[in-house]
């Protein structure tokens, strides 16, 4: 049995944090008998009010007992008038820092686990490479607990009602990962270039967690300003360029209406966070780099734009039918 040293903060910081998320909805509960104090104070990150989780360790910790107090306030996520603007004009917003890294930390360790997972034991559901390599995780909202935290958490949920101005429900999720050198393009497309199919106005909001750090060499999300305002383009399907078909907008209409200096690289670290509108074009190229670039998407719908009956009805795994209100803070 270990002792933690006092001055062992980075690894009091990730069992603090590891803590402060798990137990986010009970925290405050647990104020009495601090016994002995060996401390972090763990800022949480920009956007939340001044906030600090005070974390006190007692005790040994491989017997995991640990007390603590904390100064808390649920994080916030506050975003300006300006913040609501910029995602307005552009079509999408870039919050750096959402959540911080030790946050990420229990995600990044069960995310493995999940890859390998089995469809028919889990629940899960999974698109693989032409490789073998595992493209997207489909229900991990549903069916892994600190994933189902994440899509719930108020810094997310609360700007997604304010700008659809809606209660919501999660109309899926995926992880999607590319595999270093393996992981594969995403033509350029809307989701809503889809999704009107499924019988849904675009009244949707798309957040994306980065989970790896995204840069230009492992084929981070590529993003063109603006172009939600072009409303639905006409798409048309693939099922060349990957294993997995996809909707993607004609080279002729690209050639004719996007420009270079659209585009924007949503270059970041784990924890940073992209909202971005169900009309705004984006795609990615393959991934180069020795890497791998992991992200966590939801989508969340307004909970009033439940689809009407279609042609082609698709599984709920990515088409919900679980119309549960997500209610953030
Ligand atoms: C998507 O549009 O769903 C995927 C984009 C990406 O992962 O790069
Ligand atoms: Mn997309």
């Amino acid at each position: 049995m270990s002792e933690i040293h006092p001055a062992d903060t980075r690894r009091i910081c990730i069992d603090a944090s590891y803590i402060c998320f798990k137990y986010y909805h009970r925290v405050t509960e647990h104020t009495e008998n601090v016994l002995e104090v060996r401390g972090m104070v763990h800022p949480l990150p920009d956007l939340s009010p001044p906030t600090f989780v005070i974390c006190f360790l007692c005790g040994l910790r491989d017997e995991a007992y640990f007390r603590w107090r904390t100064i808390y306030e649920k994080p916030k996520m506050r975003w300006t008038q300006q913040h609501y603007e910029q995602f307005e004009t552009q079509g999408f917003l870039f919050v750096p820092g959402l959540f911080a890294t030790e946050e990420l930390l229990r995600l990044n360790e069960i995310t493995p686990e999940l890859l390998l997972g089995d469809d028919l034991l889990d629940g899960m559901h999974r698109e693989r490479e032409r490789g073998g390599a595992v493209r997207q995780v489909y229900l991990a909202h549903r069916h892994s607990p600190p994933f189902k935290a994440l899509s719930e958490d108020a810094r997310i949920v609360d700007p997604v009602k304010q700008i659809l101005d809606s209660e919501i429900y999660i109309w899926h999720s995926k992880i999607n990962v590319k595999d270093a050198f393996e992981g594969t393009v995403w033509l350029w497309h809307q989701d809503y270039g889809y999704w009107m199919w499924d019988g849904v106005e675009p009244k949707l909001v798309s957040v994306m967690v980065l989970l790896d750090e995204a840069t230009i060499n492992n084929g981070c999300l590529l993003v063109a300003a603006g172009t939600h305002k072009w409303g639905r383009l006409e798409h048309e399907a693939d099922e060349r360029t990957t294993s997995y078909k996809q909707w993607c907008v004609d080279r002729e209409i690209l050639k004719e209406r996007l420009t270079e200096a659209m585009i924007q690289p949503v270059i970041g670290k784990p924890g940073d966070v992209l909202f971005f509108d169900c009309n705004l074009l984006h795609g990615s190229g393959h991934n180069m780099s020795p890497l791998p670039r992991k992200t966590f998407i939801v989508a969340y719908n307004d909970l009033t734009n439940r689809p009407r009956p279609v042609e082609n009805v698709r599984p709920d795994w990515v088409v919900s039918r679980k119309f549960e209100a997500v209610s953030g803070s």
